[in-house]
C-alpha cells in the first residue's frame, strides 16, 4: 500500500505511527526524501527533518511493530572522487546537505531497526514525476540547442528496475535472519555522463518522431550549481545481484524505452 503526504507527513513524526497502526504493513519501504538538492543548502533544518529524524522514527516504529524497513539512499553520499564505481564497502563524505542529510538517515536505520536495508540508488528516471529524461524532452520541445554537463559521470536507473530490484529483495530477505549487510547499491548498469544520457534520449526522441535539439558539452564548471555534484558517483551493484539475485537492466536499453513511451504518450 502507498502512502504519502497528508496523511504520513515526514516533517510532521505525530503523523507517522497511527499510519503505520491502520495500514499494518508487513515492511515498510521509505521511498519519500526532500531531493530539492539546490534548494536544500538554504534549507538545512527541514532537510534533516525529512531525510534524517523521519527515517530515525520510522525506525524506532518499526522495531516497535517487529517488522524491517528499507530505506532508499543515494550516489550523493559519495563526494565523487574515486576513479571506480563506489562499492558499499567505500566510505562516504557527502559534499552537501541533501548527501549529508541522507547519509545521517542511513545511520538512523542502522542503528533504529536490525531489520533493515539501505538500498543507494543514482539518476533515477521514469514516466512519472519530475525527472532528468523528462526534462531533456520538455526542453528539446522549447529549444534548438541544449548544454548539457559532460564531465559528471554516473549509471541512469530505470524508476521500475528499482521497484523490482526492492519487491525481490523483500521476498528473499526477511527468510534471511542474521543478514551479513543491510547497506546495498542498486543502480543501472553502465555509466553515462549527463551529457551521453541527454544526447541518447534525444537520438531516441528524434527516431520516434518526438522533440529533438542539439546537445552541446559543457563542464560543471561552466554550469555552476548551488550544491556541487559528484564528478563520479558510478556505483557498483553486484552486492545486490549476489544476495538478491536481481540486477537492473542497462540504461540505454531502459532510456530507449521509456523515451518510446513517452514520446506515445504525447
Ligand atoms: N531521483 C534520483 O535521481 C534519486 C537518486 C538517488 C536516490 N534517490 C532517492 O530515491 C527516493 C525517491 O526519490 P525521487 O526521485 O522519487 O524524489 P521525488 O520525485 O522528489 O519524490 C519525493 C517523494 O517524497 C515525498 N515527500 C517529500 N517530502 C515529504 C514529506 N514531508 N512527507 C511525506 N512524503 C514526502 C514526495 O511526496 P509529494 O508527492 O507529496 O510531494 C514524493 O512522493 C528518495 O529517497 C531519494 O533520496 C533519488
Amino acid at each position: 500500500m502507498l502512502v504519502g503526504r497528508p496523511d504520513l507527513d515526514l516533517e510532521n513524526p505525530a503523523t507517522l505511527a497511527p499510519v503505520l497502526k491502520s495500514v499494518a504493513p508487513d515492511m515498510v519501504i521509505n521511498a519519500a526524501a526532500h531531493t530539492g538538492v539546490d534548494q536544500q543548502e538554504n534549507e538545512s533544518e527541514r532537510a534533516f527533518r525529512i531525510n534524517a529524524e523521519a527515517p530515525a522514527e520510522l525506525a524506532r516504529l518499526t522495531r516497535l511493530a517487529g517488522i524491517p524497513i528499507v530505506q532508499v539512499s543515494t550516489d550523493y553520499v559519495f563526494d565523487g572522487r574515486s576513479n571506480r564505481p563506489y562499492a558499499e564497502t567505500d566510505g562516504a563524505n557527502p559534499q552537501t546537505v541533501y548527501g549529508r542529510s541522507k547519509l545521517v538517515g542511513e545511520e538512523a536505520v542502522r542503528a533504529g531497526n536490525p531489520d533493515h536495508l539501505v538500498v543507494r540508488t543514482a539518476w533515477v528516471v521514469s514516466r512519472h514525476g519530475r525527472n532528468f529524461v523528462k526534462t531533456m524532452l520538455s526542453l528539446a520541445a522549447a529549444r534548438e540547442r541544449i548544454q548539457v554537463v559532460a564531465d559528471q559521470f554516473g549509471n541512469p536507473t530505470c524508476a521500475d528496475d528499482l521497484a523490482d530490484g526492492l519487491l525481490a529483495a523483500a521476498g528473499v530477505w526477511p527468510s534471511q535472519k542474521g543478514f551479513p549487510q543491510g547497506l546495498y547499491h542498486l543502480a543501472g548498469q553502465g555509466r553515462a555522463s549527463w551529457f551521453e544520457l541527454a544526447s541518447h534520449v534525444l537520438a531516441a526522441s528524434a527516431l520516434r518522431g518526438g522533440p529533438s535539439a542539439v546537445v552541446e558539452p559543457v563542464s560543471g564548471e561552466q554550469w555552476p550549481t548551488k550544491a556541487v555534484r559528484p564528478a563520479n558517483s558510478e556505483l557498483n551493484s553486484d552486492a545486490f545481484q549476489r544476495d538478491f539475485g536481481f540486477r537492473a537492466g542497462d540504461w540505454r536499453e531502459r532510456v530507449e524505452a521509456l523515451v518510446k513511451t513517452l514520446v506515445q504518450q504525447s
